[in-house]
């Protein structure tokens, strides 16, 4: 394992790797593992607050890098995982976070507006997954291979007007993730995180209508999650606590479904 900055903290000399870490949820993410004491690396689509993100994780103690991958295509994906190996030379942690949004209609949804979500958010955990996976499981058998955390939606498990393909490419990640935490036993602990509504640019007047965000909010908690509440979470199924934990789904969702 390479050894981070600070040396303390529950996630000391991991290496994690968030995709989507350029802003909301996954730079929560990412500055939760560096301070916990993890080097990470972020990808994103092409945001410009990346630079503003690496900053802060180096400030925070972590050897942090920043890479531009579509995580919808395979070779961006496949040139990320080499960048990583690279420069940090295994993986322990990857949390597949990019994700998109789009409300419409069923229709008014065209074949081709189903396939971009789910190419970002299905297809895209299935690569990411799958390239995480690969290089943990070339570490040598004695070592612990790894964790492996992906990003739902509590939308996977309501349904949403209007969000039938976000809603279904979220659904297919919950499996994706029970499957890979049988496949993948007992080397890698799989888990998935569904959020709630969180404050972050998906949740903004841009990206979402007020009859969608009024929905969000009649929750028992009546309120957005702070992008932080998803991070403790991730925190702790990447950490040791959660060492007898694969398969599951976590709602941090502010009691908008139980389960
Ligand atoms: N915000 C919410 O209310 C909420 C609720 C439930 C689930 N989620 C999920 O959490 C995850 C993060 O959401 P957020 O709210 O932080 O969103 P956001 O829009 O603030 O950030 C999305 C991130 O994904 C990256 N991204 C988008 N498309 C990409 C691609 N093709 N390749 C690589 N990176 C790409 C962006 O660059 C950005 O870093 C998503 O998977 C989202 O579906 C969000």
């Amino acid at each position: 394992m390479s050894g981070s900055l600070s040396g303390r903290g529950s996630l000391a000399g991991r290496t994690a790797l968030v995709t989507g870490g350029s802003r909301g949820i996954g730079r929560a993410i990412a500055l939760a593992f560096a301070r916990e004491g993890a080097n990470v690396a972020i990808c994103h689509r092409d945001d410009t607050s990346a630079e503003k993100v690496i900053e802060e994780l180096r400030a925070a103690g972590a050897h942090a890098i920043e890479i531009v991958a579509d995580v919808s295509r395979e070779d961006p994906v496949l040139a990320m995982f080499a960048e990583i190996a690279e420069t940090f030379g295994t993986l322990d942690v990857a949390v597949s976070n990019a994700g998109i949004l789009r409300e419409a209609p069923l229709l008014e949804t065209s074949a081709a507006d189903f396939d971009a979500v789910v190419a970002v958010n299905l297809r895209g955990s299935f690569l990411v997954c799958r390239e995480a996976a690969r290089m943990m499981l070339a570490r040598p058998e004695t070592a612990p291979a790894g964790r492996i955390i992906t990003i739902s939606s509590d939308l996977a498990f309501l349904g949403r007007e209007e969000m039938s393909a976000y809603s279904a490419s979220k659904g297919g990640i919950v499996s994706l993730t029970r499957s890979l935490a049988r496949e993948l036993a007992p080397r890698i602990l799989v888990n998935a995180i569904a959020p709630g509504p969180v404050d972050t640019d998906m949740t903004s007047a841009e990206t979402m209508s007020a009859e969608a965000l009024a929905k969000d909010l009649a929750t028992p908690l009546a309120r957005l999650a702070r992008p932080e509440e998803i991070a403790d979470l991730a925190v702790f199924l990447a950490g040791d606590g959660s060492s007898f934990v694969t398969g599951q789904c976590y709602g941090a969702n502010g009691g908008s479904a139980m389960y």
